[in-house]
């Protein structure tokens, strides 16, 4: 469960240096209408489903689930906030990158640069950063 937990954790910094590159080269390759997919599209989605896979196993361990105390903030963040937020947003890369994969030129990277664009807000917004006292760190 610790391993587990520090592997989800130093995850989110490799998700979101993934998304902020796909993002970037979306687009510039729609700008200069360049045709052909980008590796880094398929690497910020294989980093996103990891975290889901974790994320999975953590829920069904964390003592940080409890529905019976959705009262308190942690809690309610954990058990609904935090995946609901991050399952929304994967599933947004997910649909971007296959509808993306169907398409050419400068359609192909718009459409990439739209969902990775919504999905890297909502998982920014979902991450239980420090300053959101929910008693996680940095790392
Ligand atoms: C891009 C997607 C995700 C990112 C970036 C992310 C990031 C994080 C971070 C930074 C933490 C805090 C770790 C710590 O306190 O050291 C965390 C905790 C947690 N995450 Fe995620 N997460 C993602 C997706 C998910 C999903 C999809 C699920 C569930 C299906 C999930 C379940 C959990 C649980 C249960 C915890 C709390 C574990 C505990 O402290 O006991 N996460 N996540």
């Amino acid at each position: 469960m610790n391993a587990l937990l520090r592997a989800h954790s130093g995850l989110r910094y490799v998700v979101l240096g993934l998304l902020i590159a796909a993002i970037f080269v979306a687009y510039s390759n729609w700008k200069s209408g360049k045709d052909g997919d980008s590796k880094i599209y398929l690497f910020a989605l294989i980093a996103t489903h990891t975290q889901l896979l974790i994320g999975l196993v953590l829920y069904f361990m964390s003592p940080k689930v409890d529905f019976k105390q959705l009262k308190v903030d942690v809690f309610r963040f954990y058990s609904i906030e935090h995946v609901l937020m991050m399952v929304i947003a994967i599933v947004l890369i997910t649909i971007g990158r296959s509808r993306s994969k169907k398409m050419v030129g400068a359609d192909k990277h718009r459409t990439v640069l739209y969902f990775y664009g919504m999905a890297l807000v909502i998982i920014l917004v979902a991450i239980p950063w420090p300053f959101r006292n929910l008693g996680s760190g940095w790392f």
